[in-house]
């Protein structure tokens, strides 16, 4: 977000409290303040020093098997922090807010496309925290004049360069990367979902369409006339199973083993792919990168910090 902004022309400043934060990820130019943010008179004095006009709120804890045995910690962190960031930012006078929500919101809906419009109904304390937070973004923006975007993100993939990838072995991209780097098959969890290969299905968004959704939401947001809220899906609107994706990291990386096909894990829909048309009529947004795209920079970028440039022979 900070590059894709900078690199927009906007001046940035970056409050991080380094739980999980690089500070060599961000660019030389942008400040980067240590701080947490339940810490009010920081965000006040951080707010005022850099004459903050707009905020873009990605910070929080997103493992949902953390939030199943934490959830004291995932709801002070992500919903404790955002109200005390709300409160801040209005007393400032700040009257544009982004907020990154997450497509854990909606649980596992039975629906073919998932819209802005299908239930929320979270099955984990991180989709709670994440829908908490988009309402007490949208009651805080009525109660302040504030003009909010929440943005409900599908499955992110991908790396904008090689120096920003995921270094986490968390998502199923970097977790086949990972088995095949140790020589081992890439898992599949289910093959008898009633999806057309059996495998679950799923919406992969490119991080870096990801940031210029941001920049679109903020665009928006600074139109004179900006005001209300907005709650929108960012996918691509496309199915992938994990099948194909599977096969296509064969592919990308050379490596075409055979998948290992495990049982069920508790929790996984069968399908889970956005409605992107209101992101498309609203922000002016469509996203550019396809999925071969998302796996190929991923790919540059596991190579780049783990020392391979393809995977090793069988
Ligand atoms: N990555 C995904 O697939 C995905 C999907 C949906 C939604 N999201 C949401 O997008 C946002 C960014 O995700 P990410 O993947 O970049 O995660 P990340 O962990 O890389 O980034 C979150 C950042 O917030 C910082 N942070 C956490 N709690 C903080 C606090 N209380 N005060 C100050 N800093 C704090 C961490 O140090 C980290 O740098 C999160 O809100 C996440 O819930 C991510």
């Amino acid at each position: 977000m900070a590059r894709a902004m900078t690199g927009a022309g906007e001046r940035v400043v970056v409050l991080d409290d380094l739980s999980a934060g690089v500070p060599a990820r961000l660019p030389a130019d942008v400040p980067l303040v240590e701080g947490s943010s339940l810490d009010a008179g920081l965000l006040e004095h951080v707010l005022g020093e850099h004459a903050v006009t707009g905020v873009v709120h990605l910070a929080a804890h997103k493992q949902v098997a953390e939030s199943v045995a934490r959830p004291t910690r995932y709801y002070r962190e992500n919903v404790g922090g955002l109200a005390t960031l709300l409160e801040t930012v209005a007393a400032a006078g700040v009257r544009r807010f982004v907020f990154s929500s997450s497509a854990a919101v909606y649980g596992n809906p039975d629906v073919d496309l998932i819209t802005e419009n299908t239930p929320c109904a979270p099955v984990n304390p991180y989709g709670e925290t994440k829908l908490a937070g988009e309402w007490l973004v949208r009651a805080a923006g009525r109660a302040h004049g504030m003009a909010t975007v929440c943005l409900r993100y599908f499955n992110v993939a991908g790396a904008a360069e090689p120096a920003l990838a995921d270094t986490g072995v968390f998502n199923i991209v970097p977790m086949v990367f990972d088995r095949l780097t140790r020589n081992e098959a890439p898992r599949i969890f289910g093959d008898d979902y009633p999806t057309p290969d059996g495998t679950c299905v799923r919406d992969y968004i490119h991080v870096a369409d990801l940031a210029e959704a941001h920049l679109a939401a903020a665009r928006r947001l600074s139109a004179p006339d900006a005001a209300g809220d907005l709650t929108v899906n960012i996918g691509r609107g496309e199915g992938v199973s994990v099948r194909e994706l599977v096969t296509l990291i064969g592919e990308v990386t050379g490596d075409t083993r055979a998948a290992l096909v495990e049982g069920r894990r508790p929790g996984d829909a069968p399908r889970a792919v956005a409605s992107a048309a209101l992101a498309a009529s609203e922000l002016g947004w469509t996203a550019r990168r396809g999925v071969r795209e998302m796996v190929e920079s991923a790919w540059r970028g596991w190579s780049a910090h783990h020392g391979a440039t393809s995977a090793p022979a069988r």
